[in-house]
């Protein structure tokens, strides 16, 4: 067993070393660029890219025409968010005062941020509030559209807590009412079998870093449909159909097909495991006094705890807890020590919010690992409460 032990899957993912593998191959073999038509190598790296193209699509019962690959979630977020908005018409300050938006006040920074720079500029957001379990009803979505409103962002699966969205339900009603609906699925993407065949969801966000492909490569879904466009925002060669310039990274894009591939492969059997190493991990804790489970449990994806440690202060905990590698909250925001604002969203004291641990499973979690991390907690909550 390696130490520290991994528990942080969350914030990223081991690169599988078949995803790995299949990278070496296309650093070595379809190095040339995609865009180059004038030579075999162009047309092989092409050929690659396209093929990963399929494996995306494959994976979100997608057509692979509506694959934008981009630099991970953060930048898709921003695509979807700004390019839709921009391609309504609602570019400067004058129009953008004309537009609303509905979100959440749990989105992850990069749509939140978004937003609130455009907010700025006069857009106008409703930030819904999630319930103390981290829950947003489709109802209350409903009940925030305006006339105006032309775009619903909400995520498919909280990062901090794991928590799910009722996106199945809530992506038809909007598609009723002809309103544009994105999706942020960086923590959903290889871990829920998401069917964008049957489910009307208009823009989504993904990230291969999450589901054990590399870093600094990710897409954006774009559904083909009358009425639905996003302008660029990185202008250019007019690669991907005109929607983001720039040289394709033939072997990153190799290797987000290669970690899709192996997720469609392996998907219910692996959710199945991790949920069971989940499950482990907290009958082992649980009896501990003075604990809470952050985020419904049963609304959640299998990966994810999100606990708090009553009168014990996170940041000492996590230091105390040398041998396991873990989050207090979100690690995208790791540089700030402010409570958690996922977790003062669903109601949480800063003195609770400060004493939550997130520990993420994943596909190289093993039961030997739970266990120690299970010796670990105990020993060191109780030591600490002890002397304190
Ligand atoms: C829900 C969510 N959205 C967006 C991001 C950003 O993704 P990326 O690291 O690919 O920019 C992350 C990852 O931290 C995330 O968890």
């Amino acid at each position: 067993m390696q130490k520290p032990v991994y528990l942080d899957y969350a914030a990223t993912t081991p690169l599988d070393p078949r995803v790995q593998q299949a990278m070496l191959r296309s650093m070595e073999e379809t190095w040339a660029n995609p865009a180059s038509r004038t030579h075999v190598y162009g047309w092989q790296a092409e050929e690659a890219v396209e093929n990963a193209r399929n494996q995306m699509a494959d994976l979100l019962k997608a057509d692979s025409r509506e694959i934008i690959f981009t630099s991970g979630a953060t930048e898709s977020n921003n695509l979807a968010i700004k390019g839709l908005l921009e391609s309504k018409g609602f570019v400067d300050s004058s129009e953008l005062k004309k537009a609303h938006v509905v979100s959440s006040v749990i989105e992850h920074k990069a749509v939140i941020d978004t937003l609130a720079q455009l907010e700025k500029r006069g857009l106008s957001v409703t930030w819904l509030q999630p319930d103390s379990q981290g829950l947003i009803s489709v109802d209350q979505v409903l009940n925030a559209l305006q006339d105006n409103t032309v775009l619903v962002s909400l995520m498919w699966v909280n990062n901090e807590i794991g928590v799910l969205n009722p996106i199945e339900v809530l992506a038809p009603r909007l598609q009723e009412k002809n309103i544009v609906l994105h999706v942020d699925a960086a923590q959903a993407v290889g871990k829920l079998p998401l069917d964008l065949g049957a489910i009307p969801v208009d823009l989504l966000s993904v990230s291969a870093h999450k589901f054990y492909g590399p870093k600094g490569i990710g897409a954006l879904f774009v559904r083909r449909r009358p009425g639905l466009s996003i302008s660029a925002q990185i202008h250019g060669g007019g690669h991907e159909r005109g929607m983001r310039s720039g040289t394709l990274a033939t072997h990153q894009i190799v290797g987000l097909g290669e970690a899709a591939a192996l997720a469609e492969a392996n998907l219910l059997a692996e959710s199945e495991k991790i949920l069971a190493l989940r499950t482990r991990l907290l009958k082992g804790i649980e009896s501990l006094p003075n604990i809470y489970i952050n985020g419904s449990l049963t609304q959640r994806v299998a990966g994810n705890l999100n606990v708090s440690f009553g009168g014990v202060e996170g940041e000492t905990l996590l230091m105390s807890l040398r041998d396991l590698a873990l989050s207090t909250g979100s690690a995208c925001t790791s540089v700030t020590v402010e409570p958690s604002y996922v977790l003062k969203a669903l109601g949480l004291s800063d003195e609770l919010a400060h004493s939550a641990l997130r520990i993420s499973l994943g596909r190289f979690t093993t039961e030997e690992e739970v266990d120690f991390a299970v010796n670990a907690i105990r020993q060191t909550v109780a030591g600490l409460r002890a002397a304190s």
